[in-house]
């Protein structure tokens, strides 16, 4: 798919308003009892249940950012970088200002050995909340890391994503993203789109 094509689709995805239901005030408090829960599970180190909670507080309450940011959290201690990735880019689409949602993207980057855009993340997380020292050295680690290792986590979408970035989302991880790819390729070889 030419590239184009390909950020023309993105673009319109982004403004896209998510068909997220407004929770009822009882599912909010129910869902935020499920996040409280997750939690106390995250201090006791019992990841995957700490992740079904948060699972269960999004089903109540897809609105609320924290409960992506948090869950991504704890798909990040159970190894599952992308799918925290994943969670992050959904909280930053709820919340572009939640400083911590990009931090914890950029730990997942990290994770990968993808300095470039762990870089970008930890570098706009500083920009919302710049007295946080965490973020301070998280970025000069993986600046440091950059200049000794390279970026080999970098994937296909690698060249694309160093400076590109649509409201809050880097291209690299949207194009590492197959749900996304898939359906972005099914739509553009619509001859309706492609008139577009
Ligand atoms: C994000 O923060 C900026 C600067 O403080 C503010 O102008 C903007 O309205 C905020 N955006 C959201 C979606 O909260
Ligand atoms: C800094 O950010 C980290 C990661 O989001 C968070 O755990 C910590 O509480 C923050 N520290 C301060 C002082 O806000």
């Amino acid at each position: 798919m030419p590239a184009g094509l390909l950020e023309l689709f993105l673009t319109g995805l982004l403004h896209m308003t998510p068909d997220v239901q407004q929770p009822s005030e009882e599912d909010k408090k129910v869902a935020d009892e499920f996040k409280a829960q997750g939690n106390d599970l995250m201090r006791k180190e019992q990841y995957k249940e700490a992740l079904d909670c948060y699972s269960r507080a999004i089903e109540k309450d897809r609105a609320n950012a924290v409960y992506y940011s948090n869950r991504a959290a704890a798909y990040s201690k159970m190894n599952e970088q992308e799918k925290a990735i994943d969670d992050c880019l959904m909280a930053l689409r709820i919340d572009p200002n939640y400083s911590k949602a990009y931090g914890r993207k950029g730990l997942a980057h990290t994770a990968l050995n993808q300095h470039r855009d762990a870089i970008h993340c930890y570098k706009k997380a500083l920009e919302l909340d710049p007295s946080n020292d965490s973020y301070k050295n998280n970025l000069e680690l993986a600046e440091q890391q950059l200049r000794e290792t390279g970026d080999p986590g970098a994937g296909p979408g690698g060249a694309l994503g160093g400076g590109m970035n649509l409201g809050g989302m880097d291209i690299g991880s949207l194009l590492n993203n197959p749900t996304l790819m898939n359906m972005a390729t099914s739509m553009m070889s619509n001859p309706q789109m492609q008139q577009m």
